[in-house]
Parts: C-alpha cells; sequence; structure tokens
C-alpha cells in the first residue's frame, strides 16, 4: 500500500541526490581522554559548543556538557563495553531529538525514544528537540478549563486548570506517586493525553507503576519515559525534557496533555552528580547555579496556548521530595515558586491514616480556581471553611477545654468530614460525585452519622450519582430531591 505521503518522500530523496557534490569535508576528530561515572572527558574538538552531540567510535554518543581550554566534558547517553580512553569522538552535527507522535501513545520508552517493552521501536515520522523554548506570551491564553484528578480533596479544595503546574510536595512515601497515578488514571475519557515520566526509580517502582496503569486501561491514552535508577545519569537527567517533548508535540496540535514528573528530587542529584563530575562551580547545597533556571525552562513549556496557536494545553504535575517535611530546602522552594500552587502530603496525617495525607492548611493552588465549575467552588467554599474552623477547634480542644453544645456540634461535624474526606487509592471520583457530597455535607445531612458509616453512605450516594446521570449543571433543588433519596 503507498501512503499519499510516500511519492512526495521520494520526490524530496530525488532532488537531493541531484544536488549533492562530491566534496572533501573536513572534520575535527577528537579523543576520549578518560571515561567513567556516565561522563567523559575529550580532546580535539576545538569548535564544539555546549549541547552538541557527540559520535564515539565504538557507537556510544554523547552530548556537550562542560567546555574547558583544552578539553570538553560530555555526558555519556548510550555507552558500549568498548569505550576506553583513546576512542575516536565525532560532533554528529545532529540535535539532541526525540520522535514523536501517536505511534507513542501506550508505550515505555526511554528518554532517547528506543523502546523499553520489548516490541518495535515507536514508527514516528517526526522528531521534537528536547530543548524548545517555551511559548511566548502573545501565544499562551488564561487556564479556565478544569483538569479533574479525581482526589475529593484537590478538586475540590485545590482544584487543578489545564495548563496549570501543580507541585506534589512531600516526604517519602507519603503517597505521592499514588495521587499522581490516579489522576492520570482518571484521565479516561477526558480527551487528555498523558505523559508519566519516572526518574531514577527502582526497577521493581516502574514496572509496578507501568501495571497499575495498564490494569486500570490508562495505556490507552499514556506514554510512559523511564531513566531508571541504574540507567546512565545523562538519561535521568534527560528524561523530564523528553517526557515535555513527547507532550508538546500534542499540546502544539491542539491537545489538552498532562505531563507528570516523577519526581524532580531525583532529577536535580542527577543534575548535581553530573556537574560535580565535569566539574562546574557548585553552589548552594552544592547543587550548580543553574538547576532553577533548568526547572524553570522546563516548567515554563507546560502551559495553555491560545486559540490561534490550536488551543492545546500542557498539564504539569511535578513531584517534589521533602527530607522530614523541610519545605524550606533548596529545590522545594525552587518549585514551589516555579509552580502555580502545591499539593503538600504530610507524613503525620499518612501515618494518622487520613489518606491521601493533603494538608489542606498548607496546599494552594494560585489559578485553579478560574478553572473550577462554579457550583463546585460555591459548595466547596463552604466546606473548606468549616473544615479549616474545626482544625483550629481540634487544636484547641485538645488542652481539655470545656466546649458549648454549639462547639462541640462543630467538632462532630468536622470529624465526620474528615471521614467524607479520606480516599482510597484507585478509586478516583466523579466531578458529579464531588457535587453530590459537597451539597449532602453544606445541607447537614451527614453530621449526626457515626463515622464508621461514612464510607457506606458515600458508596450508595456514589451508586445514585453514577446512575442518575445528573450533571453540574442541573439544579440544586434536583440535586437535593435526588440525594435525600439516595441517603434514606
Ligand atoms: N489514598 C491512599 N490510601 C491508602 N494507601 C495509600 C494511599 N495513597 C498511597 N497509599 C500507600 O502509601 C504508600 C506510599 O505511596 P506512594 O508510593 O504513592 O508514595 P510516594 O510518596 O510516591 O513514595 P516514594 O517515596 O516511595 O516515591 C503505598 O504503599 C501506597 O499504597
Ligand atoms: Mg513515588
Amino acid at each position: 500500500m503507498v501512503k499519499p505521503s510516500e511519492p512526495r518522500l521520494l520526490e524530496e530523496l530525488r532532488q537531493h541526490l541531484m544536488r549533492y557534490r562530491m566534496q572533501p569535508r573536513v572534520q575535527e576528530q577528537g579523543r576520549v581522554l578518560s571515561v567513567g561515572d556516565g561522563i567523559a572527558w575529550i580532546e580535539g574538538l576545538p569548535s564544539a559548543a555546549m549541547d552538541d552531540l557527540l559520535d564515539f567510535e565504538d557507537g556510544s554518543t554523547g552530548v556537550v556538557f562542560a567546555l574547558g581550554r583544552r578539553r570538553l566534558g560530555a555526558i555519556l547517553l548510550e555507552e558500549t563495553e568498548r569505550l576506553t580512553a583513546g576512542t575516536v569522538v565525532h560532533r554528529s552535527g545532529r540535535l539532541l531529538s526525540i520522535p514523536v507522535g501517536d505511534a507513542l501513545i501506550g508505550r515505555v520508552v526511554d528518554p532517547l525514544g528506543n523502546p523499553l517493552d520489548g516490541l518495535e521501536p515507536p514508527a514516528c515520522t517526526r522528531r521534537r528537540s528536547l530543548d524548545t523554548p517555551s511559548p511566548p506570551i502573545v501565544e499562551r491564553d488564561f487556564v479556565r478549563q478544569p483538569l479533574y484528578t479525581g482526589c475529593k480533596i484537590v478538586d475540590t479544595m485545590i482544584p487543578i486548570g489545564r495548563g496549570q503546574r501543580q507541585l506534589i510536595i512531600g516526604d517519602e512515601g507519603t503517597g505521592r506517586s499514588s495521587l499522581a497515578v490516579d489522576t492520570v488514571i482518571h484521565q479516561k475519557g477526558q480527551g487528555v493525553l498523558c505523559v508519566y515520566v519516572l526518574i531514577g526509580q527502582k526497577r521493581s517502582a516502574v514496572v509496578s507503576t507501568i501495571e497499575t496503569l495498564r490494569r486500570y486501561g490508562a495505556m490507552d491514552y499514556t506514554t510512559v519515559v523511564v531513566g531508571e535508577a541504574f540507567a546512565l545519569p545523562g538519561l535521568k537527567y534527560l528524561a523530564p525534557m523528553a517526557g515535555c517533548a513527547i507532550a508538546e508535540y500534542w499540546t502544539r496540535r491542539g491537545r489538552d496533555t498532562l505531563v507528570v514528573y516523577d519526581d524532580l528530587s531525583t532529577h536535580a542529584y542527577t543534575y548535581r552528580e553530573l556537574s560535580l563530575l565535569l566539574r562546574r562551580p557548585p553552589g548552594r547545597e552544592a547543587y550548580p547555579g543553574d538547576i532553577f533556571y533548568l526547572h524553570s525552562r522546563l516548567l515554563e513549556r507546560s502551559t495553555r496556548l491560545s486559540a490561534d496557536q490550536g488551543g492545546g494545553s500542557m498539564t504539569a504535575l511535578p513531584i517534589v521530595e521533602t527530607q522530614q517535611g523541610e519545605i524550606a530546602a533548596y529545590i522545594p522552594t525552587n518549585l514551589i515558586s516555579i509552580t502555580d500552587g502545591q499539593i503538600y502530603l504530610d507524613t503525620h496525617l499518612f501515618a494518622a491514616g487520613f489518606r491521601p495525607a493533603i494538608d489542606i492548611g498548607r496546599s494552594v493552588s494560585r489559578i485553579g480556581g478560574k478553572a473550577q465549575h462554579p457550583r463546585i467552588k460555591e459548595e466547596a467554599g463552604r466546606m473548606k471553611l468549616d473544615y479549616l474552623q474545626f482544625l483550629e477547634l481540634e487544636v484547641f480542644t485538645r488542652f481539655g477545654a470545656k466546649l458549648e453544645e454549639t462547639m462541640a456540634k462543630k467538632l462532630r461535624r468536622g470529624r465526620v468530614l474528615r471521614e467524607i474526606l479520606k480516599q482510597e487509592r484507585l478509586h478516583p471520583l466523579p466531578i458529579e460525585f464531588q457535587l453530590a457530597w459537597l451539597i449532602a455535607f453544606n445541607e447537614g445531612w451527614f453530621d449526626d452519622l457515626p463515622p464508621a458509616e461514612v464510607p457506606a453512605r458515600l458508596a450508595r450516594l456514589e451508586a445514585g450519582v453514577k446512575a442518575s446521570g445528573l450533571g453540574l449543571d442541573d439544579r440544586r433543588d434536583v440535586w437535593l430531591q435526588h440525594i435525600k433519596r439516595w441517603l434514606t
């Protein structure tokens, strides 16, 4: 079968060959001085520039990362066993790029686009540079459409809009990845293409994430980019840029995309490791001075494009790890200042069984509120106020203060709300359900429920919403009638 583009391709090839002239070509030839730890020192390439792609004679590749007077440092992207001191190196003249296109949907690839799922290389016809400049202001639009995560706390109190960058921050093992995976799973049928970037994780964790995505049908619209723990540091360093480029291709074609960077702490460690090995001057916490620039350049590429640019969007969920809740450390503060808000996961809440362990007081979404449906916004505003008051009151009563009846009632109501907000992982919920429980709670219909009975009551509500087909735009009294029936 001849594809329509093939004759054109043949014609272009013919033209190219007609124009081709045989002539001697001068090319610099470099030599490897030393190699190890994922980097190589090279001499003899005087016109090499930063970010030039290098071809080694043995088949390895690398990219220029440090320029010295006599020698240059390169980070290796592919390394064969034959790479040693003395190996000949050339500048390739190619740019660092990755294959992009719909053939990547459902695939697992490394940051150079090589398949890691044991299948054929993805049949992509286009490539995209890993480091494209972010769209200028005139090409951008406001964030006005919501991106639902399926998480009760996030969708009601810390809403995310399409094109927003929302940081997921917390200590090790507080459920950061789970929240991101649930969000990806919840994009089924929402018209959002997802890219999940795994940076420096153990193979077991990588496999389990991919298996989870597959089991819940999320691989139908998701690409996974992996720079594993024991991969070359160069690959771990490039992974977020690769994931971003893959999503950017779709965004530029008017699609909505979601990219998860899991996680940027590991990315920063890798960048620090490479920079120290290549003798770049260290700055705060021994990170190189341009780590802020690296992360901001990456996250600035997420945006909502204006209508004349196709109206696509790229939402980013970068994940960062804190040590013992210290959000003022260098990398976390950098990322907090770059992103449009953060979801803070707390170890103590996690240990106390409040999961997802989101600390509502310390989490914000600076622009997502503009994209929130007015009905949800109105109901959630009342609920959030109640909850924050309750948290304060609870601290106060720990000292054994005697309470008036109204206060005791507020406490009871808050405790029930806390039960409502708990959510199992892998169970994202539709936005209509969020509206239903918000209304029921605001009407006080959960108030006298023993906390243990909350899950069963919510399950009934969920089944009711599902069967009813009611939408966010239906009138409140219609919702009230239905909810009353489901709950009694
Ligand atoms: N909503 C939840 N309900 C119950 N358990 C949860 C929930 N979210 C996460 N967990 C559990 O908490 C553990 C840690 O979750 P997860 O791996 O997502 O955290 P993380 O912050 O990404 O950890 P890591 O530091 O290993 O990357 C997992 O065993 C997971 O099953
Ligand atoms: Mg994780």
